[in-house]
């Protein structure tokens, strides 16, 4: 796995992608905070220090570096406003497999947003990564979040029962491998 030290902007039709920054943290627990994003998302604290502590933590580590989430804030260039956060991550111990995740804020969601960035850091992935897998975890009962992995590219490679107390749920992990592009 390569490690991008520069991590510059990636750019697509609409959006544009940049490292996520402090001054970010408000808009971002602002959609994080709602209950109908919150409860598919792995962050325990949304509010705005919480937000802004992770942003400051994750900036410190460059994509394609072990030890957690690397976060891109996601603007729709024309406005300039901020769409949502994606993020990639290796699935360590796995060599050269990279876990991405994407939040996409309500007013903003079924555009096409999430997949046309998740498409963009699956390509950056593979080619300037140099992963030879990108895999997407959800809850089965995420549709959007499902329909957004298959539209770039994964299938469906696993899906497991998880317990937390009395509470019973699955999981799915979607996967693209190299060779499937
Ligand atoms: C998942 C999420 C990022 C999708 O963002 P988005 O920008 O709306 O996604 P897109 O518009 O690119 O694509 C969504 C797809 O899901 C489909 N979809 C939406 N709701 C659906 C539902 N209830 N059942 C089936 N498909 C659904 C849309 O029709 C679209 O597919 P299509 O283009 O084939 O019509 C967004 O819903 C979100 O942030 N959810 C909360 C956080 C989350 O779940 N993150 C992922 C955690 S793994």
């Amino acid at each position: 796995m390569r490690v991008d030290t520069d991590a510059g902007p990636i750019q697509t039709e609409r959006l544009l992608l940049r490292r996520s920054v402090p001054d970010d943290a408000e808009t971002i627990s602002a959609y994080r905070s709602d209950p109908n994003v919150n409860a598919q998302q792995g962050w325990e604290r949304t509010d705005v220090g919480s937000v802004r502590a992770d942003i400051v933590e994750m900036s410190r580590r460059s994509p394609g570096e072990p030890g957690g989430w690397v976060q891109y804030t996601v603007e729709d260039r024309e406005s300039g406003r901020i769409v949502g956060d994606v993020g990639l991550s290796l699935a360590d111990p796995e060599p050269n497999v990279v876990k991405v995740g994407y939040t996409i804020a309500p007013e903003f969601q079924g555009s096409g947003y999430a997949t046309e960035a998740i498409r963009a850091l699956v390509d950056y992935a593979f080619d300037t990564l140099g992963a030879d897998a990108v895999r997407a975890h959800a809850s089965a009962a995420n549709a959007p979040s499902i329909r957004v992995a298959e539209k770039v590219g994964m299938h469906l490679i696993e899906k497991r029962e998880y317990r937390d107390g009395d509470e019973v749920w699955y999981g799915v992990r979607y996967e693209v491998r190299r060779d499937e592009r």
